[in-house]
């Protein structure tokens, strides 16, 4: 039987990595590698660094382009251009499982942060598996999300007292407003800055960009007017010089206070 490993390796900060992830990534046979063109160099050197750290030698790598996805379909059309891209990159997957993983061999996908938050290689597989056209096991070892090393770097919890949290993307913060239930939310993948719609409201910001490497950034404070400009003209210096920008924060609105 073929067997995969779908690896969390942490958010930036290869100490993020678990013995277990280390255990892991040194019983793989082929690492499955998605080219993803942007971001490349840092998140390359990452994954590059890991390899030459805890990979048994040799192994090997086999690289597949990510396919293209349409970023720019209005919230209708998401979910559609979503599937789509979720569908050729099961193509993508299934034809590594075939092609480049032997009858008892073991592979690996690195997945940044936790593979269980915002990321699509778990669906994809299971879409391959469900395809019939491989035959393979996998298993899935935790990592450190951007999640968790955001509110560690901030000194803080996710949650306050026995309160829910809320985790979400930008899109659907800058859509939707802020949701009435949770005291505590999490935005992810924002590229509109939607937290600066949302100065004078009352909420508490933890920002972070970055995190767990040398380029960390972290502000933190009252969301008023002065702090919402500051960190979107950090972030848009950060972004110039680096040519790109992750970034996560929690907006925590104190208990009680809708
Ligand atoms: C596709 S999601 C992947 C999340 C990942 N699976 C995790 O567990 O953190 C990518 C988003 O995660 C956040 N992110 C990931 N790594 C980050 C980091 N080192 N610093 C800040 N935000 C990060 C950003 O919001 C980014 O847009």
């Amino acid at each position: 039987m073929k067997r995969i490993q779908v690896i969390g390796i942490g958010a930036g900060d290869p100490e993020h990595l678990t013995l277990q992830a280390v255990r892991a990534i040194g019983a793989t046979d082929v690492f499955f590698l998605l080219d993803k063109g942007e971001e490349k160099d840092d998140l390359a050197a990452l994954r590059r660094t890991i390899l030459a750290e805890h990979a048994r030698q040799p192994h090997r790598v086999a690289v597949v382009p990510d396919p293209a996805r349409d970023r720019t379909a209005a919230t209708p059309a998401y979910a559609p251009a979503v599937d789509d891209w979720r569908r050729r990159r099961a193509d993508a997957y299934e034809r590594l499982v075939l092609d480049e993983l032997a009858e008892g061999e073991c592979g690996a996908f690195l997945v940044w942060g936790d593979p269980a938050l915002y990321d699509s290689t778990l669906a994809a597989l299971e879409e391959v598996h469900a395809r019939g056209t491989a035959d393979f096991t996998w298993a899935v070892v935790p990592g450190v999300s951007s999640v968790s090393a955001l509110t560690a770097r901030h000194r803080t919890t996710l949650n306050q007292v026995g309160r829910p949290v809320r985790i979400t993307t930008g899109r659907r913060l800058a859509e939707e407003g802020l949701p009435d239930g949770p005291d505590d939310i999490v935005v992810m993948l924002d590229a509109r800055q939607a937290f600066a719609a949302l100065a004078g409201r009352g909420l508490h910001i933890y920002w972070g960009a970055y995190l767990g490497t040398p380029d960390e950034i972290l502000l933190s404070g009252p969301l008023d007017t002065a702090l919402a400009v500051r960190i979107s003209q950090v972030r848009e210096e950060a972004r110039a010089r680096k040519g790109w920008i992750m970034d996560t924060y929690l907006l925590r609105r104190p208990a009680g206070r809708q």
